[in-house]
């Protein structure tokens, strides 16, 4: 009898386990769509005129994000708001100069942590097509190759040149395998892997394509491989047995005819549709037009074809990682890759995510769409009360011994960061001259540097304005020329000139300079951790000139999205709490910048700025950014 009750109350026991486990199990959100829960068979199909993903016909109805331009924290809600529009598939670059920053050292982890990244896609039930380039354009630095290639003087970067495929090689051997298992094949959500990036824009080497589409399927690269290319590259782009794509903001049918012409019953993809554009420093804030946007999707779709969205949601270029256009003018990109997007830089919907939405609902196969998201909130803080000052001079000692040469050498050559140079910000040049007269560049500075004759500035020299005057005083003086790489160019021949800092003799009175003492200022976060163990100045005592300035901007409660008011400053790049936020400069378009609530903490933040020129009257901080004039995209 005893027994029996103990029996009965045991299996009581464990039938109560069982329940609450499963109850337990019933709350919480379903990992993964149903459709991803079918057993997988095959992959992405091009076979026929639609694509087929698992035997069933698939439209890619894709949308862009970058997780390098997107703070952690954010990643799962900007992919529900992907979701919740109708987006069923995510295309995302990989940036090899953040993940290889110095040859041989590899960085995934936080907010490169790109295995994180497509998990969450693969709970969230969106599908990833992946483009690791290595080259990826995306208007990032080099476009994402890693500065220190350009070390050896006959680096020739996408080709095969052995310097470069044995770096990509080396690189592959770390990135691959850790995307790899994301396969569709191994459970994963990657459905297909773009091969390099609109490479018949470039074309200079006939076997590389196939040497990336090698590189790619030795690492086990098993999932439908792809190429994307503009009109200008689409001749030349393509490789056999692998899937082109078409890239445009406007509906090009020839592109679509050329396409079935190279192969026929294949599906019709636009890899990247532009829903905006980019801006550069010193233009307007571009916007395209969204029923113009709505037009263009719907001819796509109505064509039975897929599409990706170049950008569904743009980010930030953080730090110094902007690229820059130069065709007959070089162009850097601004801080904000808002790319007026259906999601703004910040997360928040605009009229074209909603029209989207409606459109994407009647394709997408999930009914009804998940429900929009709720709002992200947006604070204004007020003032950040500016405390104290640091003159870029009384630093120089903190960023290391400078490194001594009769010639000036550019900063990727320069003997920093374990035989890597220096990949980003400026660098300092230092002689002594006697007397003074014209100062001239010849080209050799890169991008832009303002001149001083012992601390005090004499202009500013840059691609235009190649000369300045330095005024005649009988003596000997300090020479210092500040250099700023503004932003490697990241598409178009002149990628193969990026070598940064003074990239050749610069003349006083027609006379090369020479003995230079080079300081690299990278601004890492070593050095803006060090800055802030020395004396710092009351606001008073600073004068004009290349100064750190910082204060404190207060947050009560738990932090929020804000944008700082960068009103009356005239150039240079923020931190807060020692993250590198990016650049301002007063020649707009820009004239705010994010600050992402993850980064900030309740209470008191510490905001470090690096001002160029002369610091502004106040900084406060605004819950709406203003990007500027706008311009439609021409
Ligand atoms: C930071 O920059 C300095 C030069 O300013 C360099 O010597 C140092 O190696 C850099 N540190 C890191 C961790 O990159």
């Amino acid at each position: 009898m005893r027994r029996d009750l103990q029996r009965r109350r045991m299996i009581i026991l464990i039938l109560l386990f069982i329940a609450a486990f499963l109850l337990y199990r019933l709350s919480l959100p379903s990992p993964q769509k149903p459709s991803v829960m079918l057993p997988r068979k095959s992959g992405l199909l091009a076979e026929d005129s639609h694509f087929l993903l698992n035997g069933i016909p698939y439209r890619i109805l894709g949308g862009s994000m970058h997780y390098f331009r997107v703070p952690v924290p954010f990643w799962r809600d900007r992919m529900r708001k992907m979701k919740a529009c109708g987006i069923n598939t995510l295309t995302t670059y990989v940036p090899w100069n953040l993940h290889e920053p110095r040859k041989g050292k590899f960085d995934f982890s936080k907010d490169l942590d790109i295995s994180e990244f497509l998990s969450i896609a693969g709970e969230m039930g969106l599908w990833v097509i992946l483009r690791p380039g290595p080259y990826i354009c995306a208007e990032w630095d080099l476009g994402g190759l890693p500065s220190w290639l350009l070390r050896d003087k006959d680096m020739k970067l996408r080709t095969t040149y052995k310097g470069f495929t044995e770096a990509t090689e080396a690189y592959f051997d770390e990135l691959i395998p850790r995307v790899a298992k994301y396969q569709y094949s191994n459970g994963g959500p990657i459905i297909a892997v773009q091969v390099e990036n609109e490479y018949g824009s470039y074309a200079k080497d006939t076997n590389y394509m196939e040497f990336i589409k090698n590189a790619l399927v030795e690492r086990d690269i098993v999932e439908l491989l792809l190429t994307s290319d503009n009109k200008d590259g689409i001749n030349s782009g393509h490789l056999e047995g692998v899937l082109a794509t078409v890239n445009f903001q406007k509906f090009e049918p020839a592109l679509f005819s050329y396409l079935s012409s190279i192969q026929s019953k294949k599906p019709v993809m636009v890899m990247e549709f532009w829903t905006g554009w980019f801006d550069y420093w010193g233009g307007k804030h571009h916007i395209f037009d969204v029923d113009e946007m709505m037009s263009t999707v719907s001819e796509v779709l109505n064509r039975g074809a897929s599409i990706n969205l170049y950008m569904f949601h743009g980010g930030t270029n953080f730090g110094f990682m902007n690229g820059a256009l130069h065709f007959h003018e070089y162009l850097p990109d601004i801080t904000s890759y808002d790319y007026d997007a259906p999601l703004t830089e910040a997360g928040d919907y605009t009229s074209k995510y909603f029209k989207l939405r409606e459109l994407f609902g009647v394709y997408n196969a999930e009914k009804p769409l998940p429900p929009v998201p709720s709002l992200t909130l947006k604070a204004s803080y007020g003032a950040v009360d500016l405390k104290r000052c640091l003159p870029l001079w009384e630093v120089l000692h903190l960023a290391g011994e400078p490194f001594k040469s009769a010639e000036p050498i550019n900063m990727e050559n320069l003997p920093v960061n374990d035989g890597n140079g220096q990949s980003y910000g400026y660098t300092l040049y230092e002689t002594t001259i006697y007397g003074g007269g014209k100062f001239h560049t010849k080209g050799n500075v890169r991008d832009r540097a303002q001149v001083f004759a012992n601390s005090q500035s004499v202009g500013t020299v840059d691609y235009k304005k190649e000369e300045v005057h330095i005024p005649e005083v009988p003596a000997f003086r300090k020479l210092a020329i500040l250099v700023e790489n503004c932003g490697r160019v990241n598409y178009g021949p002149k990628i193969d000139n990026q070598r940064k800092g003074l990239v050749g003799d610069v003349y006083l009175r027609g006379k090369p300079l020479r003995n230079f003492k080079t300081y690299s200022l990278e601004m890492n976060s070593t050095f803006m951790s060090s800055i802030n163990e020395v004396h710092w100045s009351d606001l008073s005592e600073c004068k004009t000139g290349p100064t750190f300035y910082q204060g404190a901007l207060n947050v009560e409660g738990s932090p929020t999205d804000t944008f700082l008011r960068m009103k009356s400053w005239k150039k240079g790049v923020v931190f807060v709490n020692g993250k590198n936020l990016g650049r301002y400069w007063d020649i707009g378009p820009q004239e705010t910048l994010f600050i992402p609530g993850p980064w900030l903490w309740p209470g008191v933040n510490e905001i470090t700025i690096f001002e160029e020129y002369e610091a502004g009257q106040t900084l406060f901080t605004v819950d709406t950014p203003i990007l500027g004039k706008t311009q439609y995209v021409e």
